[in-house]
């Protein structure tokens, strides 16, 4: 039976329906079906091809009327999912749409641990719109710390304060970071405060749900896409937990159209800032192995996935493991 009503707003017929949630999946299923075809052989542009044209057909099934606002760019360099692209088959709710077909296109190609499918959706007008800017400074922490931390204070003692949230020493708290030469000095300072370093290459989205969530390390720190930042809201909504960002031009230009746009660079902003309503849903599909979700796995008549799928407004993160017949993707896995 087919659920058109939302369960929180029974009026209003325009918010995500609920059974979004499970729908979105299907998506980024696809995504990492076609995506992990190209696992380790070293062409990040084929990966990313397979995935975003995968993730594409499956999206135009779901019941939605939505906008990608978070895209894979401008329309002019991207073919498909570029921003203001229409998606969905455009008879349920008005929704922003916000995609990356592969979380880690160089941890794909490479064959390294931790790339994710990504699809969020959240009632239309409540993404943050960075305009130009593409990174921002974050900081990631579970429920427990949430309200004491801020973006503003020094390094060392924020973590000072999730060591004391989390009743541990110092030494025991572990800070995921962007292995990065411009994080260079905000290792020191973490080093120096005492706490531990985890590095990940790149995927910063699953590092954000990884510190939300506490599974293995406590914090994520430093400076990574915008676009991933407000992708990772939309899921520490549904964990819990909160980010904080702050905008970070990469020079003056960038700085200067960020102004013109009318942000204010030295404003910290919170989970509610970068999606605006809890009314919004995420899901993720692993394609290489990492600590949040097994890769995809092809045998001889089945591909094997394994899903997160979250919804904010009730807290429910459901994993999913599915298997899927071969045949059934032919197109896709024969790229
Ligand atoms: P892509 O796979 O989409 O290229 O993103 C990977 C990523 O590591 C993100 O997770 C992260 O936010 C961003 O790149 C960091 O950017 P940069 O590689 O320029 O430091």
């Amino acid at each position: 039976m087919e659920t058109t009503v939302n369960s929180e707003s029974p009026s209003n017929l325009t918010a995500p329906d609920r059974n979004l949630a499970l729908e979105l999946v299907r998506v980024t299923e696809a995504a990492a079906i076609a995506g992990g075809r190209w696992v380790g052989a070293g062409d990040k542009n084929r990966a990313d091809g397979a995935a975003v044209d995968a993730m594409r057909s499956f999206m135009d099934t779901v019941r939605m009327n939505g906008t990608v606002v978070i895209g894979e760019g401008e329309k002019d360099e991207a073919p498909m999912l570029f921003n203001g692209e229409k998606v969905g088959d455009g008879s349920g709710p008005d929704v922003d749409v916000a995609v990356d077909p592969i979380d880690g296109t160089r941890l794909t190609a490479m064959g390294y641990d931790n790339a994710l499918a990504v699809f969020a959706v959240a009632e239309r007008g409540s993404m943050y719109d960075p305009s130009a800017v593409f990174y921002m400074d974050k900081m990631v922490v579970g429920p427990e710390a949430a309200d004491f931390v801020d973006l503003r204070l020094p390094v060392k003692q924020n973590i000072n304060l999730v060591a004391k949230a989390l009743g541990k020493p110092v030494e025991q708290v572990t800070v995921c970071v962007l292995e990065r030469p411009r994080h260079e000095k905000l290792v020191e300072e973490i080093r120096t405060a005492g706490a531990r370093v985890k590095f990940i290459m790149d995927g910063d989205v699953a590092g954000a749900i990884a510190a939300a969530r506490g599974t293995g390390v406590d914090m994520l720190l430093g400076a990574g896409g915008t676009p991933e930042g407000i992708v990772a809201a939309c899921a520490i909504k549904a964990t819990g937990g909160m980010i904080q960002g702050r905008l970070a031009p990469k020079d003056d230009e960038e700085k200067q159209k960020a102004i013109d746009a009318g942000h204010d660079l030295d404003r910290v902003l919170t989970t509610d800032d970068l999606v605006t309503t809890d009314n919004c849903y995420f899901a993720a599909t692993g394609i290489t192995h990492g600590d949040l979700l097994r890769g995809v796995r092809y045998d001889k008549d089945y591909v094997h996935t394994h899903s997160i799928v979250m919804r904010a407004t009730s807290g429910t993160v459901r994993f999913v493991d599915a298997e899927h017949r071969v045949e059934k993707w032919d197109r896709w896995l024969k790229g």
